[in-house]
């Protein structure tokens, strides 16, 4: 397999180059990521083109037997080129123009910005599109990162006008959708359409939808320009991907990913000023997201944290054994190849701080060690445990367009989409259950159980995929708030939860906010959930069974208490719950575990930090174990038969296995 480093050959002087490519041949590094943001150098002026110094650090790249990456360097539109084309910086929700100074100060929307593109990119292709040891490429680097996902100049203006036009053809269909009755918003020409600048209060939800939706189309036409261009004159064997990062982006990685050979992600699970490491369970969900973001295909991490980050706040310092935790998570949950960042921390530059493999004296230490020993691991099994599959039983439903419609409108401020997503997610990873993250599109004939979290937003064919699910004997599992909306983030004009009514066998007719520190108590009144009393935040629906079952009920004040919080439903040969609160895992975990087993889907009794993820080979099944504490150590109960330390094929393991802190390990069994 691919491992890898991220390198500046252009931060550093010439006579250091060697000293970093013997160290980094020492360490087993395979492949090299270079050139993503290198414009200046290679076009120094418009239409003058050098690539001289990468020609050279290629050249003594491949003289090591490595591998490269090119990334187009798009991300960084040169001084020169703004300074010319000024029209083609981006602007802030108030209308004022992002300057030059920092990285992609670029709106995608520009026909100049596209045009500018183009050239680089075809004179990088035409330059390096047969290089025998150049093996693919990046485009970009983090599309929409540092909020440069939606842009509002008069450019974008223009475009989205556009693409208004294009998607409803008439403006008394937009009126009509869009009910611009409400506040006289009513538009009898196209150019009177704003992008949402600032206006007092807030924007027509409907408009904001649709403006989301555009930037994430604009986002997928840059990317298919640049990969079409590449394809023009690239070789058919250099593969094409983008480094992705999910973060709630008016962005739709899928539909990117349509035009890419493969996804790529850069995995931060700390950055520059977390105090600690986000939740076990959050960074395997990113994971889940990048293996479904093409339906189960693996992907590269482009970007591997290797030390602590952070530009002018610095993030905690990842510990002995996190490295490779993290790593070992990213391979178990489908990365294919992984690319560390970076190889050295820069000494100028707004990324001082972001540390690398090597620290600024380039002396290599304690994690230059901590990664030999991950390649070295992985030397015996890293090829065949990245080919063997992830098997999954349950489905996690996610859309990018439900989490804008969220963003629009949190209706509680104690609301956060990857917040609420995590909750009826985790459950199933603290169960070590696995499951793949995914659309409306993929066939649910291949799981037992979907949950559909806070479907605000709801699609229709979907809805009717997962009647039928549940119909044919599948569990589904929804949250509050469902059924809301439709399509054009328009509410519902049936009782809620709307079109989902039926099959949940309930109507919501009330329910209330939970803001601030405001919560409710639930309690559990019919089995699994009978004896159990837990919190819940966020929002409270009161739901009045039609054809559920009540399996817990609100217990607060005399208004709220008797009230149903949690139902089921039968229907045909399966079941549907309802989760109408944001009730805590004390709760949530003892329901999934009695959903599961009733699914017949095996769950694995483990301490709270530990995570477990089965690989299934031809020959060989893979138990990637990792204890995510700091500081504790855990006994783990493996499943059953004899383990082998995957790194070295000796040592054994049978019934229990003891993991330190931060400790991980691949064990393989013959199957
Ligand atoms: C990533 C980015 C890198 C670097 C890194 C710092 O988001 O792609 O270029 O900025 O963060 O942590």
């Amino acid at each position: 397999m691919f491992i890898g480093v991220d390198y500046y050959p252009e931060q550093w002087p010439r006579e250091r180059w060697e000293t970093d490519l013997k160290l980094m041949k020492e360490l087993g590094i395979n492949v090299i990521r270079i050139s993503e943001f290198g414009w200046t150098l290679m076009e120094p002026e418009e239409g003058t083109y050098d690539f001289s110094l990468y020609d050279d650090a290629i050249k003594l790249i491949t003289s090591y037997g490595m591998k490269v990456v090119l990334g187009t360097p798009t991300a960084t539109p040169p001084a020169w080129l703004i300074q010319k084309y000024p029209e083609v910086l981006p602007a802030d929700e108030n209308g004022v123009t992002i300057g030059f100074g920092a990285r992609r100060h670029y709106t995608v929307n520009s026909k100049t910005y596209h045009l500018l593109s183009k050239r680089i990119v075809e004179a990088m292709a035409k330059h390096y599109g047969d290089h025998p040891d150049v093996i693919g490429w990046q485009t970009d680097n983090e599309y929409g990162h540092e909020k440069s996902d939606r842009s509002y100049s008069e450019v974008d203006q223009e475009a989205f006008q556009e693409w208004l036009l294009q998607k409803y053809g008439s403006l008394e269909e937009l009126n009509h959708r869009w009910g611009t009755v409400f506040w006289s918003q009513t538009y009898d020409n196209w150019s009177q359409i704003p992008v949402p600048r600032k206006v007092y209060q807030e924007h027509n939800p409907s408009l904001l939808l649709d403006f989301n939706r555009f930037c994430a189309d604009a986002y997928t036409a840059y990317n298919r320009m640049q990969v079409e261009t590449l394809r023009e004159h690239i070789r058919e064997d250099q593969f094409i991907t983008h480094n992705f990062v999910y973060t709630g982006l008016a962005q739709d990685q899928k539909a990117i990913a349509e035009d890419l050979d493969f996804i790529s992600f850069d995995n931060y699970p700390v950055w520059g000023g977390l105090a600690e490491p986000i939740k076990p369970a959050a960074i395997a969900r990113q994971h889940d997201l990048c293996r479904g973001t093409k339906n189960g295909k693996g992907y590269w991490v482009m970007e591997e944290l290797s030390g602590a980050q952070g530009w002018s706040q610095i993030g905690y310092l990842p510990r002995p054994g996190h490295l490779k935790l993290w790593t070992y998570q990213a391979i178990a949950r489908g990365a294919e190849a992984i690319v560390y960042f970076r190889w050295r921390a820069a000494r100028f530059g707004t990324e001082q701080f972001c540390h690398g493999i090597l620290d600024h004296d380039g002396v290599p230490r304690r994690k230059y060690k901590e990664v030999k020993d991950v390649i070295d691991s992985l030397k015996r099994r890293g090829d065949d445990l990245i080919a063997a599959d992830f098997p999954a039983e349950v489905g996690f439903y996610h859309d990018p367009e439900n989490d804008w419609a969220w963003q629009i409108q949190p209706q509680s401020d104690q609301f956060d989409f990857i917040q609420e997503f995590l909750r009826f997610y985790e459950p199933a990873h603290a169960l070590q259950v696995q499951g793949n993250i995914i659309r409306d599109d993929v066939d649910l004939s291949a799981y037992k159980v979907i949950v559909v979290p806070i479907y605000f937003l709801t699609k229709k064919g979907f809805n009717e995929k997962l009647e039928q699910f549940a119909r044919q004997g599948g569990t589904v599992i929804f949250s509050y708030r469902t059924g809301v909306k439709d399509q054009d983030n328009v509410v519902s004009e049936k009782t809620l939860p709307g079109e989902l009514s039926n099959m949940c066998g309930i109507e919501v007719h009330e329910y209330d906010s939970l803001r601030g520190s405001r919560s409710a108590t639930v309690k559990g009144t019919a089995a699994p959930l009978e004896g159990l009393s837990a919190e819940s935040s966020v929002w409270c629906d009161f739901i009045e069974p039609t054809e559920a079952e009540v399996l817990a009920t609100y217990e607060d004040d005399e208004w709220f208490s008797g009230r149903a919080a949690i139902t089921r439903n039968y229907v045909g040969r399966g079941q549907v719950y309802y989760i109408g609160t944001g009730v805590d895992r004390s709760m949530l975990l003892p329901l999934y575990e009695a959903i599961f087993k009733e699914a017949g889907i095996e769950t694995t009794d483990t301490p709270e930090p530990v995570e477990m993820v089965t690989r299934v080979g031809d020959d060989v099944t893979y138990v990637t174990v990792l204890n995510h504490s700091v500081e504790e150590s855990f006994d783990v109960k493996l499943p059953a038969g004899k383990w082998i330390d995957a790194s070295n094929g000796e040592e054994t393991f049978e019934g229990t296995l003891t993991l330190k802190p931060l400790q991980s390990i691949i064990l393989e069994s013959s199957n």
